[in-house]
């Protein structure tokens, strides 16, 4: 399929499963071609065989993206082996479920390290690089609908959210003069490997999604690939994939108390579910 995109060429991280992948078919089903990268060589290698399978170029570097000055070499890659750089979607992430206080510091500071600086660094060294070829570009990043209200146990994980919604708004008004476009990706529940991962990482039960979040809140990752390509064509400065959620993120904002008492029942539920994990059958 061709569109205003065809040519193009976008850096996606965390390009191995979920949202990645699906947006980088997504942006290849658009004409474009993709520099993809995560840690996990054979799902890479996946993902580019079905965009060649489209007619697109995909290259693909594997890699961890917290590894010092790795996000910083990817715009010249792409610019080396695929001609040119256009758009870049930073969205490796992870999360763990731990109350705050039983965080270790390495934990916190590899959580930022991956989900926040990693990411600023990669959209940094594109900015300069795009000013520097004076074409624009456009700059996206996943945040989470939780930078806008923090779960119990994920403190520090929606801090890594806020974190990188707050970089992104102020990036965007640094940039539109000179004609980059810049936006925060705000999903909700999606069937990624997200909650399996975060099971993993944090030594908890596994919850199947929907033992956590209600069917109308739960959205597919091809969802969210296509709220990121209708950003590329009507650019803003925030991307929701869920109205009732984005109102209830400013009914919270208004009413803290109201935050309050979901916050309250999801902390109990989260008890709940430890103790019975923990009670021996
Ligand atoms: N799923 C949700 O409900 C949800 C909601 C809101 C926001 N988000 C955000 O959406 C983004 C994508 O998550 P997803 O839902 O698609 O989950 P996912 O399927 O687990 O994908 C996460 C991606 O990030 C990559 N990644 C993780 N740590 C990495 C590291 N250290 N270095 C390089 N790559 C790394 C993973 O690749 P490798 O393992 O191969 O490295 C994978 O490609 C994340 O930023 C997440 O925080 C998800």
């Amino acid at each position: 399929m061709s569109s205003r995109h065809a040519g193009k060429v976008a850096i996606i991280t965390g390009a191995s499963s979920g949202i990645g992948a699906a947006t980088a078919l997504a942006m290849a089903d658009a004409g474009m071609d993709l520099l993809l990268t995560a840690r996990r060589t054979e799902r890479l290698e996946s993902i580019a065989a079905q965009i060649r399978s489209r007619g697109r170029r995909a290259l693909v570097v594997v890699a961890d993206v917290s590894e010092p000055g790795f996000s910083q070499r990817l715009p010249a890659l792409a610019q080396e082996q695929l001609g040119r750089l256009d758009i870049v979607f930073s969205n490796a992430g992870y999360g763990l479920e731990r109350p705050m206080h039983e965080m270790t510091d390495a934990e916190l500071r590899t959580m930022f390290e991956v989900n926040f600086f990693a990411g600023v660094a990669l959209l940094r060294e594109a900015a300069q690089h795009m000013i520097a070829r004076h074409r624009g570009g456009h700059l996206l990043m996943t945040s989470s609908c939780v930078s806008k209200f923090a779960l119990p146990s994920f403190g520090a994980y929606a801090a890594t959210k806020a974190a990188q919604e707050s970089v992104c708004r102020a990036m965007r008004f640094e940039l539109a003069p000179l004609g980059i476009e810049v936006a925060s990706v705000h999903p909700v529940s999606t069937t990624s490997e997200f909650f399996e991962q975060v099971s993993t990482r944090s030594g908890t039960p596994s919850e199947p999604i929907h033992e956590h979040a209600p069917a109308w809140l739960i959205q597919s990752p091809e969802r969210v690939a296509r709220a990121v390509m209708k950003c590329l064509d009507h650019p803003r400065s925030e991307v929701w994939t869920s109205h009732l959620v984005r109102a209830s993120s400013a009914l919270f904002t208004l009413c803290p108390s109201i935050l309050d008492a979901v916050l309250r029942r999801e902390a109990r539920r989260q008890r709940r579910r430890r103790e019975a994990c923990s009670t021996p059958s």
